[in-house]
């Protein structure tokens, strides 16, 4: 039987009025451009999705696959790339979309790639951000939802590869005080997002 329980934080209304707003703001600032969404795998995926729906102009969209090498207990702010953009982004404006940011290494490796790809512009678009275990800072120019802590899951997020399907974002909440290590990922099994 699962040690943890899942009780629900944002429901679908609330991310889909946030991604609305989101996606208006993104509309109006790109309006004119050549816009290329980049998504972050796996996290990313129904975000990016929701998102790029609702942007109401013309977008490329690409994805990125990052993997940290960090202990059972931390991030160890080493990252890699596993899956890289697949269009060239000279002349284009880059948009990140994240779906959360924990750390901030992730994006903050990403946002230092993708700059050396000589894009027109680079920016950050996550959908939650997460303040309570940040070490690096990282300029988020549009931000969701910003909440202080909580492991969350749903809405792309996952425990241990799950519940990334949920349609709304739910919070993990263990039945005994640790989550076992061998439940999840270095990130999961910290007890983090
Ligand atoms: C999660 C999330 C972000 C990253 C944020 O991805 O989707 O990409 O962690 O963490 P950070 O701010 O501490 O770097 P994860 O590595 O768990 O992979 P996933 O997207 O496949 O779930």
């Amino acid at each position: 039987m699962a040690n943890y329980q899942l009780r629900e934080r944002i429901s679908t209304q609330e991310i889909s009025r946030c991604v609305a707003g989101l996606a208006e703001r993104i509309s109006a600032d790109y309006k004119g451009k050549k816009l290329i969404l980049v998504g972050v795998l796996n996290g990313a995926f129904i975000f990016m999705a929701d998102l790029a729906r609702c942007i109401d102009l013309p977008v490329t969209v690409d994805f990125v696959r990052l993997a940290s090498y960090g202990d059972e207990a931390k991030t160890s702010g080493s990252v890699r790339i596993t899956k890289d953009v697949e269009h060239a982004l000279q002349g284009s404006h880059v948009l990140i979309v994240e779906d959360i940011v924990d750390t901030g290494i992730t994006l903050k490796w990403l946002l230092n790639h993708i700059s050396t790809l000589r894009p027109e512009s680079v920016k950050i678009c996550a959908l939650i951000d997460k303040l309570e275990r940040r070490e690096v800072e990282v300029p988020l120019d549009y931000i969701g939802m910003t909440l202080e802590s909580g492991f969350l899951v749903g809405y792309g997020l996952d425990f241990a590869g799950n519940h990334r399907n949920l349609p709304a974002i739910h919070e993990v909440v263990f039945n005994e005080a640790e989550p076992e290590c061998s439940a999840g990922s270095a990130k999961s099994s910290a007890g983090g997002r």
